[in-house]
């Protein structure tokens, strides 16, 4: 059986030829996703041979996504793949955020060293891949800023013509200058992100442009990586747990795909628990996870100073809830307060990311109080974007002058003021020795 795309509601099932340009199930409307036989070689043999790969000079064995090319064979030949070296992102411990949330150690799988500053470039590469196999021109995309980052630089590598449409007002200007210097066809649009998705959605479908969000499911095999890549890094001893945020979800239905795969094919001998952490103020996957009789409910005017999350109706949920299922995994939600602390101690390890990025940190630090998560547990968490991809916030938060979208203000535990002095060696050295 070669790739193929199946519709992912199991009372449905339907299968279709992986070159069909299609987002859901043209039968019941569900989502789809690459599927295909294990691979043919054995665990032991693809460990080797990943491994062998690090120390190669050509482009595809040195992507940090192709390397792993064997747990994702959707192409028939790889000569067309344009690869910026995405992934190869490093896993970072860090002691001062692990004893801030309570636990004895921590590491961070930090996205934000990719090529475009965020996990997108993992999936990127491959929708990008994918958009050229079947000959499209134009590739389009809604976005909170990293997606269209990434999407403009990947396309515009592939001599694609990439076409972003943004929120209006609600990006932070590091994503924004990404997708202007990457050449995109820029469009800000006067409404929030779930209502432009289905205004894309309708233009891709009239004009022939290639949709790139994560419903497109060649996007999630590519984020797949991020989980092999991580189990190598580690010898192929999982973590009790891995940790994300959560906005769109997915990158939680492509963290769990990956770990399913990986278990069933006996890459590894146990499954990870997920926890997928909301921003309070856009949290309804942690509103349906909590009370499931209620039904999914989308969030109509979702809210948070964590723009790259502040999604309100994300389209991968039934993914990602099976996927928490699956893991026996859990979704927690924090506050502005709560994110905005627990970056600026991700920042002080000498680490730093970008705001929807530490809503990890915060929630680990919720889940130990609340005994959810123990305090010996061996946890990843992803850091999914880089600290200057919003450097408007850091300023604010150490100056004391960051405010909650409710008009809060935000209180700056950790702050740390810049000082003006005048040109005087003995004023400045007088400061400090203060
Ligand atoms: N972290 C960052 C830095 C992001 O940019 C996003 C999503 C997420 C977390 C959430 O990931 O959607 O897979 O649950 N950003 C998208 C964008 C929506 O348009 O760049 P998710």
């Amino acid at each position: 059986m070669p790739a193929e795309l199946t519709c992912f509601d199991d009372r449905c099932r339907a299968r279709f030829p992986i070159t069909e340009v299609i987002y859901n199930c043209p039968r019941c409307g569900g989502l789809l996703e690459v599927a295909y036989p294990p691979p043919a070689a054995a665990p032991a043999a693809l460990k080797r041979t990943w491994r062998e790969r690090r120390v190669s000079n050509a482009p595809l064995e040195q992507s940090g996504v192709w390397r792993y090319r064997e747990i994702i064979p959707f192409l028939e030949s790889f000569a067309r793949v344009v690869t910026l070296r995405e992934g190869n992102t490093p896993l970072l411990p860090a002691p001062q955020a692990a004893s801030y949330a309570g636990l004895d150690a921590l590491t961070f799988k930090h996205q934000g060293f990719n090529p475009t500053g965020s996990f997108k470039d993992n999936g990127m590469t491959c929708g990008v891949a994918q958009a050229l196999r079947l000959g499209m021109s134009r590739v389009a995309c809604v976005s909170t800023g990293n997606t269209s980052a990434s999407m403009a630089a990947y396309a515009s590598a592939a001599g694609l013509d990439p076409i972003v449409f943004i929120p209006h007002g609600n990006i932070s200007y590091g994503k924004l200058a990404q997708a202007l210097e990457y050449g995109a066809t820029t469009l800000q649009v006067e409404a929030n992100f779930d209502q432009i998705l289905a205004l894309v959605r309708t233009l891709s479908e009239r004009l022939g442009i290639y949709l790139l969000n994560s419903i497109n499911p060649f996007r999630i095999e590519g984020q797949k990586t991020i989980i092999v890549e991580m189990l190598d890094q580690r010898d192929w001893n999982p973590p009790d747990w891995i940790v994300l945020p959560g906005g769109n979800l997915g990158n939680t239905s492509a963290f769990g795909k990956a770990l399913r795969e990986l278990h069933t094919q006996g890459f590894i001998s146990r499954m990870p628990r997920l926890a997928v952490i909301q921003a309070a103020g856009a949290a309804p996957f942690y509103d349906l996870v909590r009370t499931p009789a209620r039904g999914f409910r989308a969030v109509e005017h979702p809210d948070t100073l964590a723009t790259a999350i502040k999604i309100g109706d994300p389209v991968s949920w039934p993914k990602a809830l099976r996927e928490v299922a699956c893991s026996d995994g859990v979704v927690e939600k924090v506050s502005e307060q709560e994110i905005a602390d627990a970056k600026a101690v991700i920042g002080r390890c000498g680490i730093g990311c970008e705001p929807a990025s530490a809503a990890t940190l915060a929630g680990i630090r919720k889940l130990t109080v609340s005994g959810a998560m123990a305090s010996h547990a061996d946890v990843v968490a992803v850091l999914t974007g880089n600290l200057l991809k919003d450097p408007d916030y850091i300023y604010r938060y150490h100056t004391g002058k960051l405010e909650a979208p409710d008009g809060t203000a935000i209180q700056p535990r950790f702050g740390n003021q810049p000082t003006v002095l005048p040109n005087d060696a003995d004023r400045i050295a007088a400061f400090l020795q203060r």
